[in-house]
Parts: C-alpha cells; structure tokens; sequence
C-alpha cells in the first residue's frame, strides 16, 4: 500500500452535526529500536515490539459541527478532567500531518479527553498509547460518517477492520512513530525488512511467523527509577541520527537483529533472544551517548538495577533480562513461569532502587484496544 491508499476516495457529506467515541488504547515496548527517522515519520530501519496490556490511554473524543466553517484545527485537550493547553502543539501538528487523510478535520470542534492507567510523568511514554488512542477515535469518526454517506456494498467492504486497523496505525504514525505499534498485538513489526513479507514503513504489521510458547504471556515489570519528565523530546533525538557516525551501522544491526529474532521465535531459544533485547537497549543508549550533542538518560539507579539483573540471571539460570526506552526507566522482561521468583528478586532487590518503591507489572498483550 502506498501513502494515497488512505486519502478518502469520496467526499464525506457531513450529515453528522455531533457525537462522541471512546477508545482504550495499549502501550508498547520495542524490542528492536526505532531510533532515526527519514521524512514523514518514515523510520530509518524495522523495529518490533510487544504490545503490552495494562498500560493503556483511553481517550473520549467529542465532536461538533462548526457553526462558520474556518481554516483553523479547533480543539481543547484535557488530561484527567483538566485543561492541558501544552498538549495543544503537538496534537495541531498531528492533525496538520493527517488532515490530506481525514478531510473533515476543519469541519468540527473536537474536545478530546484523556486519561492513563499509568500515573502521568512517571516517565513512561504516553505518546504510543496516546496518539494510538486518539487516532481511534478519529477512525471511528471517519468510518460513521462514511456509512451515513455511501450505502454502495463495494465501499462497505473496502472499509472492512483490516483497513481500519491499517489506516489506524498509519495515523497514529504520524503522531508518534512507535504509536503505530499500539493497534494490535502482540507482536508488531514496523518498518520494511527482508524476511518479513508485508513489512511497511507506513505501518505496523502483525508479526506473521510462529512465536513459540516460552514468549505466552512474556511479562514485562517496569520500574519507575526517574519520573521527572524526559530531558530530550524523542523528535530531537531522532533528528540526531542524522549526521551521526555510527548510523548506517546502527540501521544494518537493526535489521540483522530481526532477522535473528525471526529463529528466536520460532525456536524459543530464550538465551538469544536475552542478547538481542539487552543490546538493543544498550545500543539505543549508546547512540545517545555518541551523537552530538551528547545526552545521558540512564541514572545511576538504572545501572544498579542492570547489575542486579545480571547477577540474579547469573546466580539462578532464570530468563530475566531488561530492556529500555528513551528514559532512565528499567523494563523488566521474563517468561510467565518465572514469574514468582523474579517478582520476588524485584521486591526484595530491585524496588529500593524505584522513585517512591513505585513499579507496574505488565505483560505481552494480544492488543488491548477497546472501543468503549
Ligand atoms: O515514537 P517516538 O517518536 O516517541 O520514538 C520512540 C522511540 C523509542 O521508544 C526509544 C524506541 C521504540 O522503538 O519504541
């Protein structure tokens, strides 16, 4: 499919005067980094992520027919009952970027209200969750007023889930890379490699092979070492791959970590996939450390956190590895059967090393988007 597949292809008549839609939406841990990106959130190499479960952004849209029609976006934001003008940027550039695909964006005011399960600033990227949550809503909205509209059989089936769901995370896309990986679960590939027929940069896939059963149910502890807000916006820091000089390697060892991960998952082989997991985070980390400028995200509790890791992994033989995003926070990652004892070795070792002993038990979800 190409950019031009998601432009309507007919003119919504806008009969609809009002409405409201509400939909949940997941977050997602990458286990192969998106980090670097071309124009029009085209990522720089494939990425693939578990959608997780119980962290999620349910977001209401309201909409309402302008009375004057106008050139401007109009809408007020709210994070849990509350006015959020900050969020007013980046949701006017979301829309400026989605407005060809939506032509009905100028038509209303919108009131978009939103909420997260997991606490706000606990340094846990909201924009997957969120910007997936919202690019529902307005799929919803799109998909009412073309069935007001058109009653031809042909568009009906052409407007079937699957491109819904496409079409959703070619949005969310445009709002926040990774968002595009939040529609479905529980593996997501996005961005084009070899080995994996159908793979976009338009937007995420389902990963389409055999996933063995040690990765059922895979649980994902996050603790919360740092909960002030991020100190670089993920847009500064993809914009610094550009002249980085490690890059081009960075972008190959993306696409050859994938192509490992394909026999990983079909063979379960838990010792491999701990080494591709854990050097991604690293990497990631590290291509922060060598751009220019230079940033460090990770805090010393971060280290503390990963030492332990590596020393219970060594002492037991258990699967438990650890993964990060753009942030000082520890994802946590072990096989369902582990989970009694690792929960243990976090509560006794790990937490100390938590903001406020404050961390959130997730694990692989099979997309736990919800229209509401
Ligand atoms: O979606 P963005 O633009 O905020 O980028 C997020 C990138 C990482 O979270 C660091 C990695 C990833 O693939 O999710």
């Amino acid at each position: 499919m190409v950019e031009q597949d998601f432009i309507p292809k007919y003119n919504y008549k806008l009969t609809i005067e009002s409405g409201k839609f509400t939909w949940q939406s997941p977050s997602n841990i990458a286990l192969v980094k998106y980090w670097g990106k071309k124009e029009h959130q085209i990522p720089e190499n494939p990425s693939i992520s578990f959608t997780l479960n119980t962290c999620k952004t349910t977001t209401t849209l309201k909409f309402e027919k302008k009375e004057v029609p106008t050139e401007l976006f109009s809408f007020d934001v709210f994070l849990d009952g509350k006015k959020q003008d900050d969020f007013k940027p980046k949701i006017e550039t979301f829309f400026k970027r989605i407005e060809s695909y939506l032509p009905f964006l100028k038509e209303y005011h919108f009131v978009i209200e939103t909420s997260n399960s997991f606490p706000h600033s606990s340094g846990i990227a909201s924009s997957a969750s969120g910007m997936s949550a919202l690019a529902l809503c307005l799929m919803s909205i799109e998909k009412l007023l073309i069935e007001s509209d058109v009653t031809s059989s042909a568009v009906e089936a052409f407007y079937n889930e699957e491109y819904f769901n496409k079409k959703a995370s070619f949005l969310s896309r445009l709002g926040s890379g990774s968002a595009c990986r939040s529609i479905e679960g529980d593996l997501i590939v996005w961005g084009i490699h070899k080995d994996i027929e159908r793979s976009s940069n338009l937007f995420g896939i389902k990963y389409p092979y055999q996933v063995h059963n040690n990765f059922k149910n895979y649980q994902d502890t996050i603790l919360l070492v740092d909960k002030g807000e991020k100190k670089v916006s993920s847009t500064v820091g993809h914009n610094l791959m550009h002249d980085h000089p490690f890059a081009q390697q960075r972008f190959e060892q993306a696409n050859n970590n994938i192509s490992k991960l394909i026999e990983v998952f079909k063979t379960g082989n838990l010792k491999s996939f701990i080494e591709i997991v854990e050097s991604e985070a690293l990497t990631l980390h590290a291509m922060m450390m060598t751009s220019l400028p230079y940033f460090i995200l990770m805090k010393p509790n971060t280290l503390k956190i990963i030492n332990a890791i590596w020393s219970f992994r060594n002492q037991t033989g258990l699967h438990i590895c650890f993964t990060l995003d753009a942030g000082a926070n520890v994802h946590v990652l072990y096989p369902e059967n582990d989970t009694e004892q690792v929960l243990k070795f976090i509560q006794n070792e790990l937490v100390a090393h938590c903001q406020n002993a404050h961390y959130i038990c997730d694990r692989i979800g099979f997309g736990a988007k919800q229209n509401l």
